[in-house]
């Protein structure tokens, strides 16, 4: 056995650390994936907060989806307060979130459409507050912008390298398509991470769901290979360990 140890981050997710030997490994790229609604953006969300404000490990913040203030207002309901770690210089957020005025884009307009200016602008605020940790939530939404499947996945590839290579651990989230689309693009994003979090919210009975999380891969870690449950508590988000999904 090699004495080499990989170094660790804690999640921030109270039960998800005993899951994965500890912590995401530092430095890497971590994709949460799951259907709607399934917690991805939370999860995401509160590993940066809790890094930020706990750990020493201030964040970068990238949205595409959802507008800062709803992310903001919801975050607050599980005493997450975005502002407070904003002003304190250990978070900053990117917003890309559609404007209200959504110029029409058409098929094929962008012929050499590349990342590098996104690139530019996430390693800015990287430097800005000194982020050890980043969440993109969710890189898939650009997808549509590249012409064919290589250059997404080349210029996915750069983007993330680009932020991990400064040391920073990087979490993507991505919503498992119901059905397969054309550019593969969550293949793409499970080939470029080093570990895959999914997420679940199944239906066990006519009139409930449970919430369960599984760790499909971690690199170099001894990851469990059950699926367990999780809440979203007062709190945020909480796994359990020792429980077992009654929907597994
Ligand atoms: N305060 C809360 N208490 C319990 N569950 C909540 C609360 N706020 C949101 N949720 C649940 O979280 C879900 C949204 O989580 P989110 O991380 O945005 O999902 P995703 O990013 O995977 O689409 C909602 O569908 C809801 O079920
Ligand atoms: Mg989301």
């Amino acid at each position: 056995m090699s004495d080499y140890v990989i170094e660790r981050v804690k999640t921030g997710i109270p039960g998800l650390d005993e899951l994965v030997e500890g912590g995401f490994p530092k430095g890497d790229t971590i994709l949460v994936a799951g259907r709607a609604g399934t917690g991805k953006s939370i999860l995401a969300t509160q590993f940066l907060y809790k890094g930020a404000m706990e750990y020493g490990e201030p964040g970068v913040l990238v949205t595409l989806e959802e507008p800062p203030h709803l992310i903001k207002r919801n975050m607050l309901r599980f005493g997450i307060n975005l502002d407070s770690a904003i002003e304190k210089g250990v978070l900053s957020i990117v917003d890309l979130s559609p404007q209200k005025e959504i110029t029409p884009v058409k098929i094929g307009e962008y012929p050499s459409f590349d990342l590098s200016g996104l690139e530019a602008i996430i390693l800015s605020h990287m430097k800005k507050v000194k982020a050890q940790r980043v969440v993109i939530d969710t890189l898939a939404i650009l997808a549509y912008k590249f012409r064919s499947r290589d250059i997404l996945r080349e210029e996915f590839f750069k983007l993330c390298a680009a932020i991990t290579r400064t040391g920073a651990t990087l979490i993507l989230t991505s919503e498992i398509p119901a059905q397969h689309d054309g550019l593969g693009v969550f293949d793409i994003e499970a080939f470029l991470s080093s570990g895959v979090i999914v997420l679940y919210n199944e239906k066990i009975s006519q009139t409930s769901r449970t919430r369960s999380i599984e760790v499909l891969k971690l690199r170099g870690s001894k990851h469990s290979s059950r699926i367990h449950s999780m809440r979203i508590t007062d709190d945020g988000i909480r796994v359990f360990p020792g429980e077992i999904s009654p929907g597994a």
